[in-house]
């Protein structure tokens, strides 16, 4: 049965767009993104997501309590019918709420190798640290900020002559790469959680 995958996202979409190329190529077998849901009403995902014909809700949190906007999202989602919410440059913390109805079916992409650099501008904390590598990291959202179990990650190298835009976009490339092979582990369900491990399995 075809998986349906719900997106949310705030801003220019490139992870997004990787996943939705993804489900369009056979990548991600046996998927379609049901719908895109954006905070911010000028997201570029926004466009990205209506030019692959793929609907979308912009649903503006401002002004909303938190919970009040993630039941908003949630209803949408529940509309949708998803089986998978793929987190993709949302810039939100999620409520308890939020977490709760989709117990292990959230998923985020983070811009570091966590447990390092969880929050805004991971690049430049990692930068300003003087790591000399960096990566980024595909994993379950549970209540706490980008904390829970790990799902995939991946490595680069700093480079000396790095700035935060250069040390960003090796990043990203590997970030399109690993969103697609998490997303392709859960929905086959060849996984188990065995305390905060993710274990593959046949
Ligand atoms: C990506 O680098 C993603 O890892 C990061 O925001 C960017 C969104 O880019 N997410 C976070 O920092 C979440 N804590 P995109 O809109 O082009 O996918």
């Amino acid at each position: 049965m075809t998986k349906r995958i719900g997106v949310l996202l705030s801003g220019r979409g490139s992870n997004f767009e990787a996943l939705a190329e993804s489900v369009a190529t056979g990548r991600i077998p046996n998927a379609e993104i049901a719908i895109v849901i954006s905070n911010k009403p000028d997201a570029r995902g926004l466009e990205r997501a209506k030019a692959r014909g793929i609907e979308t809700r912009l649903i503006p949190s401002k002004g909303l309590e938190r919970e009040a906007y993630d039941r908003q999202v949630a209803a949408v989602l529940h509309e949708y019918e998803v089986d998978l919410i793929c987190l993709a440059g949302y810039m939100r913390l999620l409520s308890p709420y939020f977490v709760a109805e989709f117990p292990q079916r959230i998923l985020n992409i983070h811009p570091s190798l966590l447990p390092s650099f969880p929050g805004l501008e991971s690049q430049k904390q990692a930068l300003d640290y003087g790591v000399k590598v960096a990566g980024c990291t595909v994993h379950f959202v549970d209540e706490n900020l980008d904390a829970g179990p790990i799902i995939v990650q991946a490595v680069v190298p700093v480079q000396d002559t790095d700035d935060e835009h250069a040390l960003s976009e090796r990043i990203l490339k590997e970030e399109h790469r690993i969103y697609t092979e998490a997303v392709k582990i859960i929905l086959e369900g060849k996984f188990k959680i065995v305390g905060r491990r993710v274990i593959r399995t046949a």
